[in-house]
């Protein structure tokens, strides 16, 4: 990656909101030059992520483009997580209504014609990877005209099967193209964003700000972290993964990282969605590809969600 700057890095935010990928949108507000925010069938419909992502936009007071993008993966049927997230992608929170329309519903392209115009900005994803493949598709030339790619997705272990994470899993040749595509990546995988939970101490932190997105978040991070305790014997709280695909450009310093040669396997029904990361010592191992993102400091990426969360916070 090109930028491990203290100044705000411009950023297109795909995402499929999602609790975590409306955390992303709070922090990217705050940490960065938000320059668009593309959407993408995941964790719930197209229709609901795109309206999803309105809505933190005018929670936010944010004056950006939302532009919905692909409907379903490139190849295997599309399958949400209501599992996860509620049938509406952010159950847990009475919503306002968006007044602002989308800006269109061509992602794809607001992507290729944002970068070649105005080059140099990260993309950000925190979905599956479908709108980014096909921009690679249709735009061979997209990575002469971006910093490079950080995404939320893969680890060396899964949440939708026993190997693969949700995002990969959702659109694994999508995420094979992005990873095999050559272009400086950083990959938040399970390993690191499982180390970032929204104990309920952190989200009293939320409840006590003043204002309407905290409300909305409190209530938010609830349902989050109620459904993640009750599917798992060992959690004190949600994995708040996607905020960290952000983190991990705005605020390095927060990581430990390693270069790693990783590999996305297309096939199988355990290894669908799985991503091979190298970790041999031999000196004969494949070039890496990819900063994996090992572990990360917690308690000071949770500071940096409260001064988001009270940056966009207004009084009710
Ligand atoms: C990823 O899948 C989704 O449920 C979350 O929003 C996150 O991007 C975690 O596996
Ligand atoms: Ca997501």
């Amino acid at each position: 990656m090109t930028s491990s700057t203290t100044t705000r890095p411009r950023i297109i935010l795909d995402c499929d909101p999602g609790h975590d990928d409306a955390v992303a949108i709070v922090v990217a507000a705050h940490r960065c030059d938000i320059v668009g925010i593309t959407t993408v069938a995941g964790n719930a419909p197209l229709e609901r992520t795109a309206y999803n992502a309105r809505v933190m936009r005018h929670i936010l007071d944010l004056d950006v483009p939302v532009v919905s993008g692909a409907a379903g993966p490139l190849v295997v049927p599309p399958a949400f997580a209501g599992y996860v997230h509620g049938e509406s992608g952010l159950d847990g929170a009475d919503l306002p209504e968006p007044t602002r329309p989308l800006d269109g519903t061509d992602a794809v392209g607001f992507i290729i014609d944002t970068v070649r115009a105005d080059p140099g900005c990260h993309l950000v994803v925190t979905g599956p990877m479908t709108n980014i493949a096909l921009a690679l598709r249709m735009a061979p030339d997209l990575g002469d005209h971006i910093a490079g790619i950080s995404f939320m997705g893969g680890g060396t272990f899964g949440n939708r099967t026993a190997m693969a994470e949700f995002n990969l899993w959702a659109d694994p040749h999508a995420a094979a193209i992005v990873v095999g595509s050559g272009l400086p990546l950083i990959m938040a995988g399970l390993d690191v964003t499982h180390r970032f939970q929204a104990t309920p101490e952190r989200i009293e932190r939320v409840r006590a700000i003043d204002g309407r997105l905290a409300a909305v978040l409190s209530g938010l991070f609830d349902f989050f972290s109620a459904n993640y305790r009750s599917r798992h014997d060992d959690m004190a709280g949600a994995a708040v993964h996607d905020p960290l695909a952000v983190l991990a450009i705005t605020d390095p310093a927060l990581f430990t990282m390693r270069d790693r040669f990783v590999d996305v396997m297309t096939e199988g029904h355990h290894t669908r969605g799985m991503t091979i990361v190298d970790q041999r010592t031999l000196v004969d191992r494949p070039a890496p590809n990819c900063t994996v993102l090992d572990d990360v400091d917690a308690e000071a990426a949770w500071s940096i969600t409260i001064d988001a969360i009270r940056a966009g916070s207004r009084p009710e």
